[in-house]
């Protein structure tokens, strides 16, 4: 069988002990044929060296390539998380565009394509990792590259319109179509990328290249390991932590959130939302408490101080507002707790709270489903604009921007009796079930695979 070849902004170490579930997946992949996982090593030279670390771990090879500060500055906080993240994410709004960090993102991406390009063999299946290296299979096709090239974008891909609205687009998603084969999180993302396509073809901003297919586009919506997270869940039931979390509550109900520190979360309006329930249902709060995990994210770009500012003055109020001396209403987190701690957490929780604004898929979602008891599950909320609401037909779907609704949500939520909540969570558990990070996997794999066939039939 050929060789795996994953490259992606971020590497897991080997054998790394916190790995999620993404990582154990790619990491099984990768040991099931032999192969490679490339890409930066996280550190950024002052004196702009960039050493190639090599590490193995059986038949995987991990190659990792340290950055200068100033290829760190214009590749990752700028053009990938300025620029693309935003834009990505349906906020053009926030994007900030320079031709600076937009031409070191090519640079970074053109050395990224030459050390590849040197590890890579015959046959080797080339799985590329999100928006950081969405140029990397154009680099690769010219440096003589011809193995079968696919990219998988963990984000949402917007409408057309967005899309067309970002200055020089044809450079990074007309580049796209230099891929066999893109996948998404849903079919939507999918479906916006194949407009973008056709449009920005017919308008002429992008050229397709003559003699060569446009890419296999195709929604594999990621998931999780649901097994083995119930599993960490039920060990982590008795555990100190958990014992410890439940008997600070006091008997009270538990609402739970985890989302990196970023404005794609809608944590502002969790917040106001949660404010928002305390003051229209006093009378069933029941001392309701939300526990916020948001680890801070991306602190080089300032739209993340800022909304880390706006946070900790929304917590305050709302807080100093309807706390009293034995109740907290919101717990406002900014640690990174570990996996087994957190599966304890969201199984100890009556409501997840998953509310963002626009999101890929959203792997808490699914998490937070795993960790229930089934005999006396919690209930998700979760918002219509993440890509799990496709698939947990068990949640509460909400809309994020309406504060109100969101409020009166959780109040239904919490009112909701044991048959319900079991029947929601059923339904939710057997597609994640079915479709689990195995199956992403192999899916994706199977459709390179099948892609490179007809690939070479073509030619
Ligand atoms: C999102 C992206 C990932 C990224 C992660 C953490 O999930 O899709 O590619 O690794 O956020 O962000 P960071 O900037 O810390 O890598």
């Amino acid at each position: 069988m050929s060789r795996l070849v994953i490259v992606s902004n971020r590497v897991a170490a080997p054998q790394q002990s916190r790995a999620g579930g993404l990582v154990v997946a790619l990491d099984a992949a990768l040991r099931d044929t032999g192969g490679v996982w490339f890409g930066w090593s996280g550190k950024a030279t002052r004196d702009g060296t960039q050493a190639v670390q090599h590490a193995r771990a059986g038949n995987v090879e991990y190659v990792t390539m340290d950055l200068s500060e100033a290829d760190v500055a214009g590749y990752y906080d700028g053009f990938s998380n300025r620029t693309l993240w935003p834009a990505l994410h349906y906020r053009l709004d926030l994007v900030e565009y320079s031709r600076e960090t937009h031409v070191v993102y090519r640079q970074v991406n053109a050395r990224f394509a030459e050390r590849l390009a040197t590890l890579l063999r015959p046959g080797d299946r080339v799985w590329i990792q999100d928006y950081h290296l969405l140029p990397l299979a154009g680099e690769l096709r010219a440096r003589g590259v011809d193995n079968p090239l696919a990219l998988f974008l963990h984000v949402p891909f917007p409408p057309s319109d967005l899309a067309r609205a970002l200055p020089n687009h044809a450079s990074v998603f007309g580049a796209m179509a230099a891929y066999d084969l893109v996948g998404f999180q849903t079919r939507r993302d999918c479906e916006n990328f194949d407009a973008y396509l056709r449009d920005a073809t017919d308008s002429g901003e992008i050229a397709l290249r003559a003699g060569r297919p446009p890419p296999l586009t195709r929604a594999f919506p990621i998931s999780i390991d649901a097994d083995e997270f119930a599993q960490a869940a039920r060990r982590a039931r008795g555990s100190a932590g958990v014992r410890g979390l439940r008997d600070s509550l006091g008997g009270s109900a538990l609402a739970i959130g985890v989302d990196r520190l970023d404005y794609s979360k809608g944590l502002v309006e969790k917040f106001q939302a949660f404010g928002e329930f305390l003051r229209r249902h006093s009378g069933n709060t029941g001392g309701l408490t939300l526990l916020q995990v948001a680890p801070v994210s991306r602190g080089g770009v300032r739209s993340y101080r800022e909304l880390r500012h706006e946070l900790e003055r929304i917590a305050g109020h709302i807080n100093g507002r309807h706390a009293d001396p034995q109740w907290t209403p919101i717990r406002y987190v900014n640690r990174n707790l570990g996996r087994q701690t957190l599966a304890g957490y969201y199984g100890a929780a009556r409501l997840g709270l998953v509310t963002p604004l626009r999101d890929g898929m959203n792997l808490v979602a699914k998490e937070y489903v795993a960790a229930q008891d089934p005999d006396d599950p919690g209930v998700l909320l979760l918002s219509r604009f993440a890509g799990a609401a496709d698939q947990l037909g068990g949640a509460m779907l909400v809309n994020p921007y309406d504060i109100g609704g969101v409020a009166d949500a959780i109040d239904a939520a919490l009112r909701l009796g044991a048959d319900e909540r079991r029947e929601r969570h059923a339904e939710s558990l057997r597609s994640l079930r079915e479709q689990d990070i195995h199956w992403w996997t192999a899916a994706f794999l199977d459709a390179l695979d099948a892609r490179g066939t007809s690939r070479s039939r073509a030619t």
